[in-house]
């Protein structure tokens, strides 16, 4: 399942984030994207998702036209085929760990517990999941985030500084729980970020800019 992005742009108006940028990224790839602050990284990764608009340009995954789809199938599609670790974690205050861990799978009705308690160990959480996200630092939220971008095993994952509030040894830890990720279950990885550490383990780093995406 590869995505290709070809020349894509978003505008606010007449000001323009970016145009131009072309990217594939096929099944197992690892796929950094570094960049200042401000020039579109995360908006780049909300439009692969499906979860911002664009206007010129296409996201493409598997041969499905993300752009074509409407709202509900597209909110399908990335029920099934996307895992997103959001720069500002999203997690849900009211559900405690497992459950906001649980959620992809419940969507899914395909709750399995195990699963989750594996993700939980995986990113170092385990013993925490009745805890609620309030009980929990930056760092463990995030990693809240990442358990439940990967739990039901997307064939997309997109990450936007999924390390960004850790420490190296846990920062190394997360960035292998994604990398296992794609490579034994042939994931698309595209991974945000300032960490050269976790740059260093890409298949390519990007580099983007208001004109275009290029090799870093
Ligand atoms: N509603 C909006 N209207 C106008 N400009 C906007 C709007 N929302 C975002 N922007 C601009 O779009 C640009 C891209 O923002 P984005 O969050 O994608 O940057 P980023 O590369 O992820 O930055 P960072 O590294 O700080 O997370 C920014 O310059 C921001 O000011
Ligand atoms: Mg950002």
């Amino acid at each position: 399942m590869t995505l290709k992005v070809e020349s894509l742009a978003k505008r606010y108006g007449d000001s323009t984030v970016f145009e131009q940028v072309s990217l594939a990224v096929a099944p197992g790839e690892f796929v950094a994207i570094v960049g200042e602050s401000g020039v579109g990284k995360s908006t780049l990764l909300n439009c692969m998702a499906g979860l911002d608009s664009w206007d010129a340009g296409t996201v493409v995954h598997d041969d499905v036209d993300i752009g074509a789809l409407d709202g509900e199938a597209r909110a399908l599609w990335r029920r099934r085929q996307v895992g997103f670790v959001f720069q500002a974690f999203h997690v849900l205050p009211h559900l405690d760990v497992a459950q906001n861990v649980a959620l992809p799978l419940m969507l899914l009705k395909q709750a399995d517990a195990a699963r989750v308690a594996h993700m939980l160990e995986a990113v170092g959480l385990a013993g925490l999941g009745e805890r609620l996200p309030q009980q929990l630092s930056g760092g463990q939220l995030q990693r809240v985030a990442i358990a439940r971008a990967l739990v039901h095993r997307p064939a997309l994952l997109l990450a936007d500084e999924p390390t960004g509030n850790l420490d190296p040894g846990t920062a190394a830890k997360v960035m292998e729980v994604l990398f296992a990720q794609t490579r034994e279950h042939r994931a698309s990885l595209v991974l945000v970020t300032h960490s050269e550490a976790a740059a260093a383990r890409a298949d390519r780093v990007l580099h983007l800019s208001a004109g275009g995406i290029l090799p870093a």
